[in-house]
């Protein structure tokens, strides 16, 4: 069991923890996996190592408006993914939900699990009203990641995001409200 990471969110099969410097190898190797990155937004941008230091070293400052978290496999204390909330919006109690995950580990119920305990996170510690995300359309995978948390698809934008071996593909808008503010 990795040790030092203090984890905010615990799970059956992952937990949610602090991101680390020592995380910077993991997220340049899997966020530049051609297999990873052509679902996520802006699919042909290469990550530079030192981009990921940058990002990492100065979460701090730019939390305010989002909260990124080590996806962290219970059995072996290893970051197996990441999952965050960007563009929080306080006075709409709102924000946009991403994730991924290193291939190894697709396939295990982590991201679904690892997504229940972020918007547990936004919900119950943050207090926010509602969660978006965009998916794109071949990305089942992802689709049921969100539907099995309770999102609901709410719109799309047609043929909108070009996704190798795909063409241009729609947009799947998602959202899910804090029942505590449903509207
Ligand atoms: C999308 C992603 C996060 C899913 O992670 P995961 O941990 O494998 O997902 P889970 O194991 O929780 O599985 C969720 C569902 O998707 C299914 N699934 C998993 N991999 C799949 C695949 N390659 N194709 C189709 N369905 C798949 C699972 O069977 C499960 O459905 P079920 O409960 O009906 O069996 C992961 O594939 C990934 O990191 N992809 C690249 C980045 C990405 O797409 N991020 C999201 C951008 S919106």
């Amino acid at each position: 069991m990795e040790s030092g990471r203090p984890l905010l969110q615990t799970g059956k099969k992952v937990s949610l923890g602090i991101l680390l410097e020592a995380d910077v190898p993991f997220l340049f190797r899997v966020i530049n996996d051609p297999d990873v990155h052509r679902y996520l937004s802006n699919p042909g941008r290469m990550m530079y190592e030192h981009e990921e230091l940058e990002w990492v070293r100065t979460l701090g400052q730019k939390e305010q408006d989002s909260r990124h978290f080590a996806i962290v496999e219970n059995g072996s204390g290893e970051i197996v993914g990441v999952v965050g909330v960007r563009e929080i919006n306080f006075s709409n109690g709102s924000g946009i939900l991403g994730y991924f995950l290193s291939k190894e580990y697709w396939g295990k119920g982590y991201s679904t699990e690892a997504v229940a305990l972020a918007v547990e996170f936004c919900f119950g510690t943050l207090n926010m009203r509602k969660l978006v995300s965009a998916v794109f359309e071949p990305n089942t995978a992802s689709m049921k990641v969100l539907i099995k948390n309770g999102f609901k698809e709410c719109g799309r934008y047609h043929k909108h995001s070009f996704v190798r071996g795909h063409g241009f593909v729609d947009d799947v808008l998602f959202e899910k409200f804090n029942e505590e503010h449903a509207p």
